[in-house]
């Protein structure tokens, strides 16, 4: 029997029962098409993906469960299994290629890797959301950068690497795994390394429920370079923390091991702070920097989907709302990045817009291959191939993921994600710090 032939519900029923068992889940009763995933079953967000990454594997492809758990944009309360066994039925009769991989072609050509985007809608001005006196109050909430802890001066510079610059939910994991595709680059997931002197400071800052998962790019790094299961890996790590490494000498261990090819770290946090920027030029032999940039408001919205500022304690503490602080985090992160690239010289950087990447995928890569003189790769175009390779799986499980978890709810790279703000959100309110800035990095905003 092919894997797209399997039974639907009695497939479904068999995930769920070993999810039931092997996570601990507190459900004794019959699975039905009544029981629900939250409200029956007790699913938090990351079972989600993993039964979603679970089916699509048992059922041998991708379905685009976006659809299903994000009708209209907003996350869906609970999911009972009728609907979910129908909904994999309706993509399981589909022909594959139109839940695959395939982009349609962009509606127009953008100009560049760093095209322009117009709303089309006008919607006139509005009080905007965040004031220069918000920002300017915003920053002094920041807590002092030797929080982080302050790193000793290295003995050497680290041979050169990439780092991709971003702020948080810009596509940045759908960018990282596009890159992976490419026999050139080492891009593992999220290393969450440089805000840190060294490795047990980093452990120490980590290692809770919030940020836990943080700490697990490293382990699926060094699982990949040295070809080890989790546990040895995660077993090297207790042992660079034990011995508080500094961050510098893991990067060192990590370029050897990476060899010819180019290390890059995307690490969201690092744009956080200036001082976290300037390590990278202290503590790297010219590095080159990818900016990747999207529309404030499609970066609002999606912060404002996956409350963000939960995982951020000054964040979580302040008396911004939550559309404020998704706004001042855009404006903080690429305006740090941005000041920071002023002094960076022009061939060891390069602009990259969200929209551009999903909708002109290939002439994006094109343009990124060439920056980082690599030949272009068009597996780059396939970031749902080889999930082993591309370090989508996780430690264990594909939940175990430092990165975008929503990555997993895409079928192929998703031109109409560019644009799916505008059912909810305008430009109206974006306040003058974040038009200028938007502005700068190449967005026409139409009002
Ligand atoms: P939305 O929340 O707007 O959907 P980051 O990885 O930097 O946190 O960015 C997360 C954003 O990238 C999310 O935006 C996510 O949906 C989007 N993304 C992930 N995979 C994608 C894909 N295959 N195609 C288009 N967008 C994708």
């Amino acid at each position: 029997m092919s894997a797209e032939s399997l039974p639907v519900e009695p497939t479904l029923h068999a995930i769920l029962e070993e999810m039931i068992e092997d996570l601990g889940l507190d459900y004794d009763g019959t699975l039905g098409r009544s029981t629900t995933l939250v409200g029956d079953l007790g699913f938090a967000s990351v079972d989600f993906i993993h039964l979603i990454v679970e089916t699509e594997s048992r059922f041998g492809r991708k379905m685009g469960f976006h659809d299903l758990i994000m009708p209209g944009g907003v996350y869906v309360e609970d999911l009972a299994l009728g609907p979910l066994a129908d909904f994999i039925a309706s993509r399981l009769a589909e022909p594959s290629e139109k839940t695959e991989q395939a982009a349609p072609p962009p509606a127009a050509e953008p100009e560049t890797v760093g095209n322009s985007v117009d709303s089309g809608v006008d919607n006139g001005r509005e009080e905007p959301v965040v004031s220069p006196a918000d920002y300017a109050r915003f920053l002094t909430l920041l807590p002092p950068v030797s929080a982080w802890g302050v790193p000793e001066p290295p003995p050497r510079k680290n041979r050169r690497m990439i780092f991709v610059l971003s702020s948080p939910r810009s596509g940045s994991t759908l960018l990282r795994v596009m890159l992976a595709g490419n026999p050139a680059l080492f891009a593992p997931p999220e290393l969450h390394l440089l805000t840190y002197p060294d490795m047990a400071r980093r452990k120490q800052a980590l290692a809770n429920e919030q940020n836990a998962q943080l700490l697990t790019g490293t382990i699926r790094a060094v699982m990949q370079l040295r070809g080890v299961e989790a546990e040895v890996a995660t077993r090297y790590l207790e042992e660079c923390e034990a011995a508080a490494m500094p961050v510098h000498a893991f990067y060192a261990r990590l370029l050897e091991e990476a060899g010819e090819r180019w290390l890059i770290d995307k690490s969201p946090t690092y744009p956080m702070r200036p001082e976290f920027l300037t390590r990278m030029e202290a503590e790297f032999d010219a590095p080159l920097y990818l900016h990747l940039v999207r529309h404030p408001c499609g970066m609002i919205k999606s912060f404002e989907d996956g409350k963000m500022e939960q995982l951020v304690p000054f964040m979580r503490e302040s008396d911004f709302s939550r559309r404020q602080l998704a706004e001042l985090g855009w404006l903080l992160t690429n305006g740090n990045i941005r000041h920071f690239l002023e002094n960076i010289p022009a061939e060891r950087q390069m602009r990259v817009q969200y929209e551009a990447l999903v909708r002109n995928p290939r002439s994006v890569m094109e343009a990124v291959c060439g920056f980082f003189r690599v030949p272009f790769e068009a597996a780059m175009l396939r970031p749902y191939d080889d999930q082993g390779s591309r370090m989508t799986d996780g430690l264990r499980m594909a939940s175990e993921f430092s990165g975008d978890l929503k990555f997993h709810l895409h079928a192929g790279i998703e031109p109409g994600a560019a644009d799916r703000w505008r059912r909810t959100l305008s430009e109206a309110g974006l306040g003058e710090p974040t038009r200028e800035l938007a502005a700068a990095l190449g967005y026409s905003l139409s009002c």
